[in-house]
């Protein structure tokens, strides 16, 4: 899937609609450079499955459990350096197949990503439109 939304609502509501979409177990994984939208991505989807909003995470706060039906787990890995520091951060709990989980900056730890997953790559910056391109490895 290959998009393009102009505006900031449309891009939301693409959000919503793909989230409602998941399954427990299911691990998505967004990349995009800074200020692309995948903080926004994650808090439209967490909104379209809980009826909530989502309170922004205070920026220290790399993991971020919301409840639902089931519960979706948001990484946020911007800041790891070293892959190797994920083994000690007990995520195991929120991989065990139980919630939803999105993964913000994925790539700085690749390999926490199960072999089948969705990517979502957004492009764009400021007020201008975005690209949002959906692939299921
Ligand atoms: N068409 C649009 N689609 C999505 N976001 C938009 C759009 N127009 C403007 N924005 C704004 O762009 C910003 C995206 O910020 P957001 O925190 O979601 O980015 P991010 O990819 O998570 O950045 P970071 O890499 O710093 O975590 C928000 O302030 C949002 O309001
Ligand atoms: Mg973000």
């Amino acid at each position: 899937m290959d998009r393009t939304f102009n505006t900031e609502d449309e891009f939301r509501a693409f959000a919503g609609e793909f989230g409602r979409s998941l399954h427990a177990g299911e691990v998505v994984g967004l990349s995009g450079p800074l200020g692309a939208g995948k903080t926004t991505f994650v808090q439209s989807l967490v909104r379209a499955r809980t009826g909530s909003d989502p309170t922004s995470s205070p920026t220290f706060t790399f993991w971020q459990r919301y409840a639902g039906e089931p519960p979706i787990d948001h990484l946020d890995l911007y800041r790891v350096d070293d892959p190797s520091d994920m083994n000690e951060l007990g995520l195991d709990e929120a991989f065990d197949g139980s919630s939803i989980i999105v993964v913000e900056w994925w790539r700085n730890a690749p390999a926490l990503l199960p072999p089948v997953h969705y990517e979502v790559e957004i492009d764009g910056s400021g007020t201008g439109p975005r690209r949002v391109r959906v692939t299921r490895t």
